[in-house]
């Protein structure tokens, strides 16, 4: 490293010398080493991204799940967007970053724990003891004692803190506890330079290198603490600051792991680091976000306007335009992916395997964006300069930017601020959330709604996997808002939405008299008299409840005793289109690579629809290929079976899985031969034979990278293509030609219709030239000013505009006047000609001759146009043109 500080280190280690001696030292202490999680937290639909490493066991530590080890050692992926201004501008700010951690579950605690960190500082990284300070929470006498005691730290080198400092939580709810902090005193040279600092009293000199948590309470929505079943540790340490610690760099990204790509932005750049504060920013800036976005991308995160994606779009956004900033003029991320899958591709092999993925996809979002600025930047100029005297830019200019032209907020405030320009964030805000406002009330006028967060209380069981048909009794009614209400039972057949799987229709039969053997189809003629039946229209879930939707006004109430019944003839179309939806999901992935990863999809009784990321559109030869894949994979008629095991065990038997969703102790993985294994809740066919036919309807982009496939299997395929094949016949028997001879009969036809579209145009022109002759020979003289004016049969106002001109233009000099009727309106035109415009004005001309029945016309000395009035005036008018004209020349009052 070129910038080396004296930071009093015996050693010097290389990033990755530091990570695997921390992952030896656990080990060695009976730790299992288990592989980073996902940025995308699977397990916790409540964060957006992976925060820390304990995230992936927070189910563990709340003992809702098992552990498979009692011990675990990561270095584990993170991301926060809490730090994301101060990213370039400070030291150690960063978004993505390691995470060195140990974990117990219940097994070592603190007299252990603490021990082991002090150890593995001083004795395996080489920090002298006199370095390092240590915080402990308030009233936590034990890990004091235990610091000073056991471990022998000079109690004025142990500061007591308060909860905002060592008391640790994940969230607002969930595990937490006290915590203990291990800080590197750097030296007073790095603080405000008094050399009697403690610990507390300068942030910069005491850097915080190491958390131990000691994870024993769970704190309710209330905020009110309860024990955990078992006491935990989680330990985290940042792997980009122990880094710069041990490298004796300035800060993070002079270190051997982010240097290398600061300097290739540099070197792009042409510019040198240390030159400038500003260019300084800039190149730490895209160092941090570039690194990001690609560990974004290979974990499945696509660019967007929400969530995660807009994530994504922001940091590569930000990178490409401090890229700008340092004079590099266009797309430039992509061509990094390499040095980042080299840098780090050994401990996160999806860096290596996607790279292309990830090289296509930023190289995809920097061309959108590319354009955005271009189009924006000069709008956002003008509105800038507009307000530059009062120093402040409407949040509703900056609210249009974003919306109608997809330039971002963020940067609207960065440039504004760069000019001394403050934009109301507020007046922004509120513009959005009227957007909001709009997009629900749409949303609630074409749907129903759950009317209260109302807690239903009931656990439903879910027996639709082996059956369609259940009696019970109802357990709750609850409102939901237009009109309907919905029912809870305590089992039920009926499939609630979910995993894009539509909720199951059917019926509730009321009453004594049910047969349970009668099918769903026959039910409605066999019922007597006695039993009521009322349909359900939907089925949704809301906390633990399946809610069936029924319309109000049956007088549904708790205690009815029901036969529920799925209209099971639905539920087969849906269990065709499901199975096919993995099949399409497996064949997308042979036939296009690896990185598709599902975005989101539908599965109806008529269609499916698969949302996944891929850059660009796919080849009818891809199309084609893939529907062939899943159409042979019906044809061999494999068996579906599902089996239920933990989650664990699912992921590491290579099942996929959405990870979004939210995955109980125990999972149901849906395997078809070895075609297919997918995590699933949903319901499917038996083997993949009871599909039928598999047809892909259409191929489409929804955003920058994420394409959806339409497709319909079972009857629906067989309906799509039938009503192809018959309209093809209808053309074939209107072409008089064979399904094989239309295109070329076709391409005859169209050649004939053009030819003939050839000849009409000549026509007309023949037909316009003779009738303005006809035209010429009206010509009549008022006061010495040569006049036309006519009417004319069917004409628009732009096929009278240019026939008045072409007239006036072989009068020379004059006045031309056409009116004209189509489809019952009147339009008209008056043109006159250079050298009388001194005298006369078009405007005043047609003005005048539209009042005459009733229109409206204006315009300036040379043009006017006008329409309106009452058609049946209008020859009339047209006679008593010469009259006005002469009325006008002579200045008579009209
Ligand atoms: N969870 C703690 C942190 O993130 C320690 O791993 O700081």
């Amino acid at each position: 490293m070129p910038f080396r500080l004296e930071v009093a280190v015996v050693k010097s280690l290389t990033f990755k010398e530091i990570r695997q001696a921390y992952i030896d030292f656990f080990e060695a202490r009976g730790h299992v080493h288990q592989a980073s999680s996902s940025l995308v937290p699977r397990r916790d639909p409540t964060v957006l991204l992976t925060t820390a490493g304990m995230l992936q066991f927070k189910p563990i530590f709340m003992g809702l799940e098992k552990a498979s080890h009692t011990r675990i050692t990561t270095v584990q992926k993170c991301f926060r967007t809490t730090d994301l201004d101060n990213v370039g501008r400070t030291a150690r700010h960063h978004t993505f970053f390691q995470m060195l951690g140990n974990f117990s579950f219940g097994d070592y605690f603190k007299a252990e724990v603490i021990p082991w960190a002090w150890e593995f500082l001083t004795t395996h990284l080489g920090i002298p003891t006199t370095r390092l300070w240590v915080s402990v929470f308030r009233t936590d006498d034990e890990a004091f004692r235990i610091w000073h005691e056991v471990v022998g730290v000079p109690s004025e080198r142990i500061v007591r803190m308060d909860e905002a400092d060592n008391f640790w939580a994940a969230g607002p709810t969930g595990p937490c506890g006290p915590c203990s902090e291990i800080y590197v005193d750097l030296g007073p040279e790095f603080g405000n330079g008094n050399v009697n600092a403690r610990l507390g009293e300068d942030d910069n000199r005491f850097l915080e290198v190491w958390n131990l948590v000691f994870m024993e309470f769970n704190r309710d929505e209330s905020g009110h603490l309860t024990p955990l079943p078992a006491k935990n540790i989680d330990t985290g340490m940042g792997l980009e600051r122990i880094a710069a610690v041990l490298q004796g760099a300035a800060n993070n990204f002079e270190t051997d792991m982010l240097f290398p790509i600061l300097e290739a932005v540099a070197h792009l750049a042409g510019v040198s680091y240390r030159n400038s504060h500003a260019a300084d920013v800039s190149l730490k800036l895209i160092t941090d976000h570039l690194r990001a976005a690609a560990f974004l991308i290979g974990d499945g995160v696509v660019p967007s306007n929400e969530g995660r994606g807009y994530v994504l779009r922001r940091i590569i956004r930000r990178a490409y335009r401090h890229g700008r900033l340092l004079g590099i003029p266009g797309s430039f991320l992509h061509t990094l992916v390499p040095l980042v899958a080299s840098l780090y591709g050994d401990f996160y092999v999806e860096l290596r395997e996607k790279q292309a993925h990830i090289t296509d996809t930023l190289a995809e979002e920097e061309r959108r964006f590319g354009q955005t600025i271009d189009r924006g930047m000069s709008l956002l100029e003008d509105a800038l300069a507009a307000v530059e005297s009062e120093g402040h830019l409407k949040g509703a200019t900056a609210f249009e930017l974003y919306d109608t032209y997809g330039f971002p907020f963020e940067l609207t405030v960065e440039l504004a601020e760069e000019r001394g320009i403050r934009v109301d964030h507020e007046g922004f805000e509120a513009a959005m959330e009227q957007q909001r406002e709009r997009a629900r009330s749409a949303r609630e006028k074409a749907g129903i709604t759950f009317t209260a967060d109302a807690e239903i209380g009931v656990t439903t069981e879910f027996l639709g996997y082996e059956s369609t048909e259940q009696q019970d009794t109802v357990r709750a009614v609850v409102p939901m808002g237009a009109g309907k209400e919905g029912v809870v039972l305590e089992r039920t057949p009926f499939y609630a939405e979910s995993g894009g799987q539509v909720g199951d229709t059917g019926v509730f039969l009321l009453g004594e008299h049910i047969d349970p053997d009668v099918s769903f189809a026959n039910h409605a003629a066999k019922l007597d008299g006695a039993t009521r039946v009322i349909p359900v229209l939907d089925t949704q879930k809301r906390q633990g409840a399946i809610v069936h939707i029924v319309e109000t006004g049956h007088g549904m109430q708790a205690g009815d005793k029901v036969t529920a019944l799925v209209n099971s003839e639905r539920r087969w179309h849906i269990r065709r289109h499901h199975t096919a939806t993995h099949l399409l999901h497996a064949a997308l992935r042979q036939v296009l690579g690896t990185h598709v990863t599902q975005a989101g999809s539908l599965v109806g009784s008529d269609i499916l629809r698969f949302d996944f990321s891929h850059p660009r559109a796919l080849t009818s030869s891809e199309l084609t290929a893939i529907e062939t894949l899943v159409n042979e994979e019906i044809l061999t008629n494999t068996g579906v079976h599902t089996d239920v095991m933990a989650f664990e065990q699912a992921r590491d038997s290579g099942a996929m899985a959405l990870f979004d969703e939210k995955y109980g102790d125990a999972v149901r993985v849906l395997s078809i031969g070895d075609f297919s294994k997918e995590l699933c809740g949903g319901t499917h066919v038996r083997a993949t034979g009871d599909i039928g036919l598999f047809k892909i309807t259409s191929e489409s982009g929804i955003a920058a990278g994420v394409r959806r496939i339409e497709a319909v299997a079972g009857l629906a395929a067989f309906q799509y293509v039938r009503g192809i094949a018959q309209a093809m016949s209808a053309v074939s028997d209107r072409l008089k030609a064979g399904a094989a001879e239309v295109p070329d009969r076709l391409d005859k036809l169209q050649e004939a219709l053009r030819s003939s579209e050839k000849q009409v145009a000549a026509l007309r022109g023949e037909l316009a030239a003779a009738k303005a002759a006809s035209l010429m020979s009206q010509k009549q003289s008022v006061e010495g000013i040569a006049l036309v004016v006519a009417e004319m049969e069917d004409m628009t106002g732009e096929q009278l505009r240019a026939a008045a001109q072409s007239l006036l233009a072989e009068l020379g000099s004059g006045v031309v006047l056409l009116a004209g009727t189509a489809q019952s309106k009147v339009s008209a035109v008056a043109c006159i000609s250079d050298d009388l415009t001194g005298r006369l004005s078009a405007g005043d001309l047609l003005k005048v001759f539209m009042e005459r029945f009733g229109g409206r016309g204006s315009g300036r000395a040379h043009f006017a146009q006008g329409g309106g009035g009452n058609p049946e005036q209008l020859s009339a008018a047209v006679a008593s043109a010469p009259g006005i004209l002469h009325d006008l020349v002579r200045r008579v009052p009209t």
